[in-house]
């Protein structure tokens, strides 16, 4: 018997192949594009959202490697987790010297510290004597004391006491100093590099800081977080939140109310956005709705239940901007008058290389999926609302870790009920992929270029050690 021969990769991937693309030239969606339906907008449009940047990016199988093997996460934890900036915690998180958090990434903990002049500096979290960690906990201490022998340092990471002090003459003060980890910080976010000659932030972030200035997400503040273990490596996670094309399959019922495959993916070199419209319904569906079908399913109303009526001739997009506009008023100001109906309503979903994914506008989501220790077949995902305030900084939300089979839902409400459907399909692809005989996984062109673009990064830093 001759067994079929499943798909081999067509071509590599390879960084240098990546090229510019002509907007108009881009194969789409029947429907209206994106930039159609801001033509459609009750206000300016900002700059940002006119930017297109649609990219070649080849279509070559991704390897399967990437999800289910070992040596490939030990090989991405040498070249990317240990080499790469990394959003660790927010400055909200340690606002007052003495205040540290713990970020564990790929089997190595560090500690972000805020210090007595109100620095923030980043630590291996070890001790310098016989190696225990330093802090198991977020918290506030005077100074960072090891529990196991009492050594210990002042917060900005000079060496202030060891215990018994006579039993080592060869330890050199100004030499016992905590050593540093490069740190930086942007819109509120603080960001780490466990290498320390690292490339500098500012090149780093300037993609994505160029999309943002005019969302300040630094003025908002951490309303939650909620944190749970995957049984999926941490791409397989990542990438359900980086198209908006599984919406058909994974979440029928919002089809209605999402123009899923309109979505415009842009693609720069250490960023990338998805932006799904709302309250246009998705061309998959294939007919005419009216307003009042796709106002009911976005208010999740069931039929025969009235739904509220649209003032004459206003759009249901216009008519949820507006909306949205008066529920944020009172925390947001002003502001909202300033934001067009597409950055109340729509899903402006970015990516900064290589995990960290705020969503833009009124958007309050911030998503971070990172390895779970050195378990490849596992990972950490996690939410973060932002939402803005009046008056005196609320105090950050501290983590709220879900157990292994808590539902999303059980802490973020309808959005967590999304999650929970795209939770579901994680250790199916994850199993998937440990059985295909297939050798890689075959992308979309346009709509999951976004993961391509993922793949592209991830070739450079592990494969080509960037
Ligand atoms: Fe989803």
């Amino acid at each position: 018997m001759i067994l079929p021969v499943v798909n081999q990769a067509k071509n590599t991937l390879m960084a240098e192949a990546i090229r510019d693309l002509d907007p108009e030239s881009m194969v789409r969606s029947p429907g209206l594009t994106y930039q159609q339906l801001l033509d459609q907008d009750t206000r300016p449009v900002p700059d940002v959202l006119r930017l297109q940047s649609p990219k070649d990016l080849g279509n070559a199988d991704i390897s399967i490697e990437r999800y289910i093997s070992k040596d490939w996460h030990d090989q991405e934890v040498e070249r990317l987790w240990k080499r790469v900036w990394q959003f660790a915690c927010r400055e909200e998180d340690i606002p007052e010297p003495g205040d540290h958090y713990r970020y564990d990434i790929a089997g190595m903990s560090f500690l972000v510290v805020r210090t007595e002049n109100g620095d923030i500096k980043a630590y291996p979290n070890a001790c310098l004597h016989r190696g225990r960690m330093l802090k198991e906990f977020d918290g506030h201490a005077s100074e960072l004391r090891c529990p196991f022998h009492g050594f210990a340092w002042t917060l900005d990471g000079c060496l202030k006491d060891i215990p018994a002090r006579w039993d080592f003459p060869h330890v050199d003060d100004d030499q016992f100093a905590l050593p540093e980890l490069p740190t930086a910080t942007w819109a509120g976010f603080v960001f780490i590099n466990p290498d320390q000659n690292c490339a500098p932030f500012d090149d780093f972030i300037k993609d994505l800081a160029d999309q943002f200035q005019r969302w300040d997400l630094g003025k908002l503040y951490k309303q939650a977080h909620v944190a749970r273990i995957m049984p999926a490596n941490w791409k397989i996670a990542q990438e359900a939140f980086c198209e908006a094309y599984h919406v058909n399959g994974t979440h029928p019922q919002i089809m209605k109310s999402l123009g899923d495959v309109n979505s415009q993916v842009d693609v720069w070199d250490n960023c990338a956005r998805v932006i799904t419209p709302s309250l246009t319904p998705s061309p998959l569906l294939g007919d005419d709705l009216s307003d009042e079908d796709i106002v009911r399913a976005m208010l999740d109303i069931p039929e025969g239940d009235p739904v509220p009526e649209l003032p004459e001739g206003m759009s249901p997009r216009a008519w949820s901007a507006a909306m949205s506009r008066e529920g944020l008023r009172p925390d947001a100001g002003d502001l909202v008058d300033e934001y067009c109906d597409a950055e109340l309503v729509d899903n402006l979903d970015y990516t900064l290389f290589p995990n960290f994914h705020p969503w833009g506008a009124f958007n309050r989501i911030v998503y971070r999926f990172r390895p779970n220790g050195n378990d490849h077949r596992s990972s950490i995902m996690e939410a973060i609302m932002l939402a803005p305030f009046q008056g005196e900084r609320p105090p950050a939300a501290k983590v709220q870790w879900l157990k292994d089979d808590q539902p999303w839902s059980t802490a973020l409400g309808f959005l967590g009920k999304v999650f929970d459907q795209d939770v579901f399909n994680m250790p199916k692809v994850q199993m998937g992929l440990e059985s295909t005989y297939k050798p890689g996984v075959t992308l979309a062109n346009y709509q999951e270029s976004k993961v391509r673009w993922l793949h592209h990064k991830l070739t450079e830093w592990v494969e080509e050690g960037k």
